[in-house]
């Protein structure tokens, strides 16, 4: 709660910065806890339906805790063509988790998502900020255990 407050202090419980608030809540927890919007509701008096939409409507915004790292297989069509769905399933098995889950050690929320804009480069994933493009099942095992290290 108290990071909460500082968070929403930072920008004077304004209500023209709910965005700002809940990308800096984002940041830090990796996602939006319901307690979270509920105070700034409380400080900035914006409406919690009002916070709810903005929280579904950005995809960059999560409702749900996430993983440390997040996985993002790209499934638009140059990738689709070049085997995105066999790196899905090759995703799965390696985390135990089916697409849109984290694993349970918390490490890796995996998703699956639209073109990402580097099509030249399919198949294209990310991992948190970085970009793997031409990429292969068989590297999987060894990038799972670097971001699992700490070392990127
Ligand atoms: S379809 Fe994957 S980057 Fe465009």
């Amino acid at each position: 709660m108290e990071k909460y407050n500082k968070i929403i202090d930072k920008w004077n419980s304004d209500p023209d910065y709910v965005i700002e608030m809940m990308q800096d809540i984002q940041d830090e927890f990796k996602y939006i806890p319901r307690e979270a919007l509920e105070l700034i509701t409380k400080k900035t008096t914006k409406p919690l339906a009002r916070l709810y939409h903005i929280a579904t409507f950005y995809k960059s915004f999560s409702l749900e805790p996430r993983g440390q790292h997040i996985i993002q297989v790209c499934r638009g069509t140059a990738c689709h063509v070049k085997g995105a769905a066999k790196i899905l399933d090759a995703f799965e098995r390696e985390l135990n988790v089916k697409t849109g889950e984290t694993s349970t050690d918390g490490m890796f929320t995996l998703e699956g998502v639209r073109c990402l804009g580097c099509c030249s480069l399919a198949p294209v994933i990310t991992i948190d900020e970085d970009l793997y493009g031409e990429f292969k099942t068989a590297d999987i095992p060894k990038l799972i255990k670097k971001y699992k290290g700490g070392e990127k």
